[in-house]
């Protein structure tokens, strides 16, 4: 270990120790993590370990169908490893303050022009190098059933992102539901923010003989038809298209539709962009006149029995399936059939992303910039949850 990522790591245990409210009465001391490095925090039917770097979740166990507890979630064994991976995915961590890319890394408020970091080819992806998932965050509350986080972030910390930020999420768990709240302040100017919580799952635990792939997952998104089209940078084009039932991008139409189910269509190979390099999905869709707690989207796999429902107060949400996983990380000692030599290969996962829509700044035609520009007075809300049960 570097000497840089020792201090790293023992600001960050001060900070957790020491960075409490201090006007307020002397509140009690969030209690260190457990020797694994996690916070765990559980309830009926569930269990959920997280790390403050990125405010990431690291483990998610819930009932498979034969009454086991199965981790669904990716991830790494070695805590310590996170902030040192190279291949870097944003495993179940809240990327911010603008998720998603930034067509030409350029917006406009008020008239004024700003420019953000180009890290990802000619556009910006997730605020850029300084984003909020590379961050070691505050612990701001703790308990049996959940946990909050507090990251405060500096005005230009990320390159064209100014005015300072002040951002929390708390995770709560009961009776087999997992909910994310977040809330964020601009206090001293307007600036982009759009949050999500980024989470793969592989219901399997990549323990299924037959297949370590998510294309035997079902997908079923009721309230969405309709999907953002994208250029070959991922970045949307503007157009809202709809998807014709039984088409690559339909997952509205049919409750048992397989993620996988277009699979043998010659589309299917270069569906989200890359110039044919990105196999699956790796875009947005709307969802339309949901009712209020309606599920919106919900995963299950017949190998595990486990179905994943997703509830949220975002107008839309990112189905990646996980293209570019090049096979280099290991599967946790939770998962898979044999730990060592297993590995995350492409297409074997999916993180599902509640949001709104990406690069929204950048099209007023769709009415999304109130929602995505921030100033003084006003407070960011996200709400979601995902609740875990059996097919
Ligand atoms: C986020 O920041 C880290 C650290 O600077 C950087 O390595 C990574 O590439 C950034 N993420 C993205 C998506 O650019
Ligand atoms: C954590 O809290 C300390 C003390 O209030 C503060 O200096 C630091 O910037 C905070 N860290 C983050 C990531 O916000
Ligand atoms: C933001 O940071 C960049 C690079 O450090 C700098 O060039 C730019 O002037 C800063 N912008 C403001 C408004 O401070
Ligand atoms: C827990 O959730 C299950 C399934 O959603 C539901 O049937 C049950 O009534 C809930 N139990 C409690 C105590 O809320
Ligand atoms: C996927 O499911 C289908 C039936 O829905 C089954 O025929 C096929 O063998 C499964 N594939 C794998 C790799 O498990
Ligand atoms: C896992 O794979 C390694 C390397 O091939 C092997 O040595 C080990 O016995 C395997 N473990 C199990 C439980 O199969
Ligand atoms: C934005 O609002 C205008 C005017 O109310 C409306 O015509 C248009 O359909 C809206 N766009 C979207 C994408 O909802």
């Amino acid at each position: 270990m570097k000497l840089s990522s020792v201090l790293i790591a023992v600001l960050a245990e001060l900070s957790v120790v020491y960075g409490q409210d201090c006007d307020a009465e002397a509140p009690e001391p969030i209690p260190p993590p457990g020797p694994d490095g996690r916070y765990t925090i559980s309830a009926p039917g569930i269990k959920a370990q997280f790390i403050p770097y990125g405010a990431t979740l690291t483990n998610l166990f819930v009932k498979d169908k034969n009454g086991k507890d199965v981790d669904v979630v990716l991830g790494y064994d070695d805590v310590a490893y996170y902030p040192k991976d190279p291949g870097h995915p944003v495993y179940n961590s809240i990327p911010g303050r603008y998720v998603s890319r930034i067509g030409k890394g350029t917006y406009t408020i008020d008239g004024k022009v700003y420019k953000t970091e180009l890290n990802d080819g000619e556009n910006t992806l997730h605020s850029g190098t300084n984003n909020w998932s590379f961050r070691f965050w505050n612990v701001t509350a703790l308990s049996a059933d959940s946990i909050t986080f507090g990251i405060s972030d500096a005005s230009n910390s990320s390159l064209g992102m100014i005015g300072r930020v002040d951002a929390s999420v708390t995770y709560s768990l009961k009776n087999s539901t997992w909910r994310i709240q977040m809330t964020a302040v601009s206090p001293d100017n307007k600036t982009p923010v759009m949050l999500t919580q980024h989470t793969y799952f592989n219901l399997d635990a990549y323990k299924n003989p037959a297949t370590p792939l998510v294309w035997n997952h079902t997908l079923y998104a009721p309230y969405s038809k309709r999907y953002l089209e994208a250029n070959q940078g991922a970045v949307p084009t503007g157009k809202i298209l709809t998807a014709d039932p039984g088409t690559i991008n339909d997952f509205a139409s049919d409750p048992a539709q397989l993620l996988g189910h277009a699979r043998s269509d010659p589309k299917f190979q270069g569906n989200c962009g890359a110039d044919g390099a990105c196999e699956g999905y790796n875009g947005y869709w709307l969802i339309d006149d949901a009712p209020k707690h309606a599920v919106v989207a919900s995963l299950s796999s017949a190998f595990s029995g486990i179905k994943a429902d997703l509830r949220t107060d975002q107008p839309g949400v990112v189905f990646y399936s996980c293209s570019w996983m090049d096979g280099s990380a290991p599967v946790k000692s939770t998962q898979g059939l044999n730990s060592t030599t297993q590995k995350v290969v492409k297409s074997s996962c999916i993180a599902i992303e509640a949001q709104d829509y990406p690069d929204g700044i950048n099209h007023p035609e769709w009415n999304r910039t109130s929602h995505q520009i921030l100033g003084p007075g006003q407070t960011y809300k996200w709400d979601s949850s995902w609740t875990f049960g059996l097919l």
